[in-house]
């Protein structure tokens, strides 16, 4: 069997895996090494920014300061059709999550505008924004239940480019939530960072928990990269890290502990 270079990190449940997380994000926040933080949403990051928020808060004034004022950010992904205003959207949820409580100056966590004319300009736009910023330092990821990392559906390549994505049925059904539980009020169109620019990130931190999680995992870490599982091609990057609950990890054998 190949080497696998990925590391794993087991926490008990996920609101110790946020602490694991939001500590990692902290580190390279006080420390920027001059590429931007690639930020993810949904469910699995709201224990995540909460914790990170109560960590900002408990540093020295002059820190956390500093802090705000280096903050580079770019989110993965927005549905498209939805305001940055709409509570509905992924912008909506950083400015609640993160914006708002750590008083961040505006601007500064980018992501792509979903009310934009034409998405494919808006795709086009925002990866040429990233390309001039840096390109990602250490990117966060959630995984979607069908493999999915930003909104990268599959089938997908590692080469995909930042683009406008159609949403799948699984996908909208998993994001229902926040659309009073209708999947078809969920928008059918995105725009997303695409694998091309995910995978070339100097760090990732793929963040997975829960048990319905388990088997999509395994096959993202324990399967051969295929464009049927978008996260599959993850599990060669040089620098991947895997904050996993228990629950998550449980399918995963044999374990690699990243040293802490
Ligand atoms: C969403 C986002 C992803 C996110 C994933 C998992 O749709 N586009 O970036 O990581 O699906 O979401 P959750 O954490 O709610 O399970």
């Amino acid at each position: 069997m190949s080497a696998c270079p990925w590391q794993l990190q087991i926490g008990p449940d996920p609101e110790a895996v946020a602490e694991q997380v939001a500590a990692r994000l902290l580190q390279d926040l006080l420390r920027p090494m001059g590429q931007p933080l690639g930020l993810a949403t949904g469910r699995t990051m709201e224990p995540v920014y909460a914790a990170l928020v109560r960590r900002v808060r408990a540093l020295p004034a002059a820190e956390a300061e500093a802090l705000r004022a280096s903050w580079c950010s770019f989110n993965l992904d927005e549905y498209v059709g939805l305001a940055a205003t709409d509570g509905r959207s992924f912008a909506a949820f950083m400015t609640g999550a993160l914006a708002v409580p750590l008083a961040l100056p505006p601007g500064c966590l980018q992501l792509p505008d979903g009310l934009a004319a034409d998405p494919q300009l808006e795709a086009d736009r925002y990866a040429g924004a990233l390309r001039r910023a840096g390109g990602l330092g250490l990117q966060v990821l959630g995984l979607g239940l069908n493999g999915h990392v930003g909104f990268n559906e599959p089938p997908c390549g590692p080469e995909a480019p930042c683009r406008p994505v159609v949403l799948t049925a699984i996908t909208r059904q998993q994001n229902a939530a926040a659309f009073g539980g209708d999947p078809e009020a969920v928008p059918p169109l995105a725009i997303s960072l695409g694998l091309a620019e995910i995978l070339a990130a100097r760090e990732l931190l793929l963040v997975v928990t829960g048990a319905a999680k388990a088997t999509i995992l395994r096959r993202c870490l324990q399967e051969p990269p295929s464009v049927a599982v978008p996260g599959s091609w993850l599990q060669h990057h040089p620098r991947l890290t895997v904050m996993a609950d228990a629950a998550a990890a449980a399918a995963l054998m044999p374990l690699r502990l990243a040293p802490d």
